[in-house]
């Protein structure tokens, strides 16, 4: 049964890549012409394409390497519940599902709103788009991922015990490396979640004062 239960674990990344060829699809679309009037083909959900790439980003790295790397039974056994699974789960919780309800939220966003009035949240939205995939990749490069395994590296050489316990946690590099963590937050708040919240609001007004 665990052996059935892995294989369909591991089978969810294949509809997900499938979404991001579409998406990559439509990426292209956007940046051709017309063939028959020459003119630049515009499409106006193009953030929500850009979140859905995202997707595939992070289900390939999110799930793929860093979910395969942990699921090995010889792997999960001395790594279970170590930095390396918030490693995983960061990356593809939020890397595939909370992109994907970005994209959600951003095309629900464009479709209410006419050329003009998205000029503005637009912008926000740009900036959003970086700031969530930056901070994440932050978080993991400068934290999560050194940090999982410097402790998988201390469960094998003094045990679980030791790894989960002040000995390890309490070294001078274990520390700098939980502190490397909060710039990789910073902007994935600052950069990814605000500007995201403004954008709603600014829709939201849009919405509002739009002309019975
Ligand atoms: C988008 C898909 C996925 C999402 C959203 C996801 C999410 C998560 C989360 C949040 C956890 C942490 C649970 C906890 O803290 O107890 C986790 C654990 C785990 N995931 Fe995934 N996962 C995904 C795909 C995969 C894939 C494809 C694999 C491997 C083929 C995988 C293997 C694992 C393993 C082995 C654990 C347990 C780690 C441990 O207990 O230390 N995951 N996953």
């Amino acid at each position: 049964m665990p052996f059935l239960a892995a294989i369909f674990s591991a089978l969810e990344v294949v509809p997900l890549t499938l979404l991001t060829l579409d998406a990559w699809d439509f990426i292209q679309l956007t940046q051709s012409r017309c063939d028959t009037c020459g003119i630049n083909i515009s499409i106006p959900h193009k953030w929500t394409f850009y979140f859905l790439m995202a997707v595939g980003f992070w289900n390939f790295v999110g799930a793929g390497v860093f979910g395969f790397l942990i699921n090995l039974p010889i792997v999960s056994y001395f790594e279970a519940g170590t930095i390396l699974t918030p490693n995983h789960g960061h990356t593809a919780m939020m890397g595939v599902f909370g992109m994907m309800a970005m994209a959600l939220m951003v095309f629900a966003l464009r479709q209410v709103l006419t050329d003009g009035q998205w000029r503005r949240p637009e912008k926000y939205m740009r900036i959003s788009f970086w700031g969530l995939n930056a901070g994440l990749a932050l978080m993991v490069a400068t934290s999560l991922f050194p940090g999982g395994v410097l402790q998988l590296l201390d469960v094998l050489k003094n045990g679980y015990w030791h790894a989960r316990g002040p000995e390890f946690s309490g070294q001078r590099i274990v520390r700098i490396i939980e502190w490397l963590r909060m710039p990789g937050d910073l902007v994935f708040i600052g950069l990814g979640v605000i500007p995201a919240l403004i954008a709603v609001i600014l829709t939201y007004r849009s919405i509002n004062n739009q002309p019975p």
